[in-house]
Order: C-alpha cells, then structure tokens, then sequence
C-alpha cells in the first residue's frame, strides 16, 4: 500500500512560507493547506487571495482541507486555483454531490472530511465518486491537539469499506499524528497521514517526514 506524508503548514511561520514549505517539499507527498473560516470552525487562516498564492508557489501538489461552512462556493474556486485535491466537510455540505460534481468538473481529486462525531457510514452512498476519505483524529480548528484514540475504530471500519473498492480511495487521518501515534493510524488503515506540529516543531522538519513515512510504511 501506498503512503502518503502530507505536512500540515498550520504550524509553521506564516511569514515566511515559501521556506518552511522548501523545508520539507523534496521529502513529502503534498503540502496539505488548512482553510478555516471562523465559522465552521472558531479560527480563520487564509483569505482566497493569499491561499491562490500559496497554491501557485507551492513546488509540490496541494492538498487543501476546507473548514468551511457552504463548501457549495469554496470548494470548486480552490480546485480551479489548482489545489491537486479539495476535501469538504460533509457536515458542511447541503448537497455533497453537488460538491464532489463541481470539484471534479475543475481537475481536481476530492476529498471528503469527517468530523469525530460523524460516523463513516453518513458517506457511504458516496464512495463510488470521491478520492480519499479525511477522518479527521482531533476536532478540526487548532494545530496541536492530542491524537483521538477511539477515532481508530473509524479508520478500521472505513478501511474495510474502501478495501473493497478497487479505485484505490486514499484514507487520510488527520489530527495528533506524530512518531507516538502514526504506526497505530497505520495500522488501522489509514495511508495518507496529515502531520503538523510533528513537522513544524521539529528541529529537522524533512527528517521529521522521513521518520513519520518509515513508520507508517508496513
Ligand atoms: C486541524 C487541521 C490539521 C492540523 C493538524 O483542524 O485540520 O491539519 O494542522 O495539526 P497537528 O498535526 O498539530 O494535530
Ligand atoms: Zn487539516
């Protein structure tokens, strides 16, 4: 199975982007960009114009993770801004078909978010048109949290669904994940591992990376 590190800049120092993202670009998968609203979540990060730019510069594809409210109007504006993936918040969503169709129409994989009280099977009917299912392992909102252990019975159950499909859907987890936490995501089944503190706290943030893929790679 495939494994997928993508560092998490929520952490990082928003002043100089463009170098922490150099600090860790050759070594990880995609770079993945949080945007938060201040209303699907209590925090905002980036305005449209400042995330355009960020996803331009970027030297490796981007994976944006909207924690947002009416994903209806965000989601396909960061698939044209040439995000690689855009995963909603399906509790965000009042029609996620709608969502995945308008994504998908503008090049982009789509993803679909999991908040820890959202139980996998609300996505269930969806599974034949997405990319990756983010089952978020904290409350979205802050870099920094502790790891949700009982979010690994999530990632088993959506693991046995995805199992079955043969388009490969990527399982990514998201939240908490660090050298204590990742062999356990992985082992659940997750394969695409969102990791931001980890990263950017590290003093060696692409050995960081490394660390977190040889552990998480069977
Ligand atoms: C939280 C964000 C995460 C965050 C993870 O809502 O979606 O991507 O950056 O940070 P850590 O890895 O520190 O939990
Ligand atoms: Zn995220």
């Amino acid at each position: 199975m495939a494994i997928r590190i993508t560092p998490s800049i929520l952490n990082a120092d928003f002043s100089k982007l463009n170098e922490e993202i150099l600090k860790v670009s050759s070594v990880s998968d995609l770079i993945h960009l949080d945007i938060m609203d201040n209303k699907f979540v209590p925090n905002f990060t980036f305005d449209f114009d400042r995330a355009a730019e960020i996803i331009r510069e970027c030297p490796i594809p981007v994976d944006s993770h909207l924690m947002v409210v009416e994903p209806e109007l965000a989601a396909p504006a960061f698939a044209e801004m040439g995000s690689a993936s855009v995963t909603f918040h399906f509790e965000a969503a009042e029609n996620p078909r709608k969502v995945i169709k308008s994504i998908h129409a503008k090049g982009a994989r789509v993803g679909v978010g999991l908040k820890p009280g959202t139980e996998f099977s609300a996505i269930e009917d969806f599974l034949d048109e997405i990319d990756m299912v983010l089952v978020m392992t904290v409350e979205p909102g802050f870099g920094g949290q502790s790891f949700m252990e009982d979010m690994l019975e999530k990632v088993r159950t959506a693991r046995a669904a995805l199992g079955k499909n043969e388009r490969g859907i990527w399982l990514q987890v998201d939240g908490g994940i660090s050298p204590a936490t990742i062999e356990r995501a992985a082992q659940a089944g997750a394969d695409t591992f969102v990791a931001g503190s980890a990263v950017y706290k590290s003093d060696n943030p692409a050995q960081m990376v490394t660390l977190l893929r040889d552990l998480a790679t069977p």
